[in-house]
């Protein structure tokens, strides 16, 4: 059994939240992209049990969550183009990956050893649960490693049915799409994720147009992992209209969408709205999975805005599966 904690008594849930994580146990916090599964960023036996949870390779670094800019520049070294991204987006769902500062109290197993954090401002209950606690929290997706991130508190009980895990229930996140994730090396940014903070967001803040990860060697953040965000059931991409027997995940409304015989049916949204499509993206592709149906077929998204997020998850859904 979890343990859920509703937020109808916001100052009794994180006062829960708070003594759980002083006891150096993990605990799912509700973010407006997915839910995190938090620990206290400096306790090192607290991370290890995140990356034991989830099954996660110890390599693949943590995003470390902080209240505001005072307690960022406490972990990762402060340059300009960090206080205007952090000022533009904060809080929000963008992730900045800096050097970490000198006497950084973020504990290697979060970091990987790399020398550089990850850093973000949660929006909401989460962000109140660091200020609460005064002190960063590590966290990633609360999912199994290389399965779908948790868009509400009954997809983190799913991951973890029998663990006593506290989850504290915000109810469904807003955005649904993990944080874009941009990587400040002196005067050039690197996009390592995409998310709805777009390139041209950052480029219209900081007259910086960011490079693209691809272009640049190696594997820079596991959310690259070519398998990723993967669903049981094998995802098809940009069809036009499902095979039989499928279950069908359609988005805008199209000319002759009925298709009988299908194991489900969803649209991501009916009005072609990217945003409603990236908020339905992970709950309607675990209904679908768990329809049974064997293939998910998916229909074509724009590769506009939001929509370059929305195809990057859906790719990595698709792509042969990896150890990750
Ligand atoms: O929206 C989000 O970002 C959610 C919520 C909970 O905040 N978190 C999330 O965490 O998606 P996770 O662990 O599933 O993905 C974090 C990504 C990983 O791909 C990791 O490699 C990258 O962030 N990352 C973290 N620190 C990094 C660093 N120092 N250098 C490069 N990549 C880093
Ligand atoms: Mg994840």
């Amino acid at each position: 059994m979890v343990q859920i904690i509703n937020t109808g008594d916001e100052g009794a849930a994180i006062s829960a939240a708070v003594q759980r994580l002083r006891d150096g146990e993990p605990v799912a916090i509700p973010t407006e992209t997915v839910y995190g599964l938090a620990a206290d960023a400096t306790n090192g036996e607290a991370v290890a049990k995140i990356f034991e949870m989830k099954g996660r390779p110890s390599f693949n670094p943590l995003i470390c969550h902080v209240d505001g800019m005072t307690m960022a520049t406490e972990l990762g070294s402060c340059s300009h183009l960090f206080e205007q991204l952090a000022h533009a987006f904060w809080p929000g769902p963008l992730t900045l990956v800096v050097p970490l500062a000198a006497h950084s109290p973020v504990h290697d197993l979060v970091t990987a050893g790399l020398g550089s954090v990850g850093l973000r401002c949660p929006q909401g209950i989460s962000r109140a649960i660091i200020s609460a606690l005064g002190r960063p929290l590590a966290a990633p997706s609360a999912n199994r490693s290389g399965r779908i991130s948790p868009t509400s508190a009954q997809h983190v009980a799913d991951e973890f049915p029998d663990t006593g895990l506290m989850v504290v229930d915000d109810g469904p996140c807003p955005v649904g799409l993990e944080s874009t994730i941009l990587k400040i090396e002196g005067q050039r940014l690197v996009l390592l994720r995409p998310g709805t903070i777009t390139a041209d967001d950052i480029e219209a803040v900081t007259g910086i147009k960011p490079a693209l990860a691809e272009a640049s060697a190696g594997i820079q953040a596991p959310g690259m992992m070519t398998s990723h965000y993967a669903p049981d059931a094998r995802v098809i991409l940009d069809c036009e209209k499902p095979l039989p027997g499928s279950a069908w995940l359609d988005f805008g409304n199209r000319d002759g969408d009925n298709h009988p015989g299908l194991k489900m049916a969803l649209n991501l949204s009916p009005s072609s709205d990217l945003r409603q499509a990236a908020a339905n993206l992970y709950s309607y592709l675990k209904l679908l999975d768990a329809s049974g149906a064997e293939k998910i077929c998916v229909a074509p998204i724009p590769m506009a805005g939001l929509g370059v997020a929305i195809n990057d998850r859906l790719k990595r859904a698709a792509a042969p599966r990896t150890a990750d």
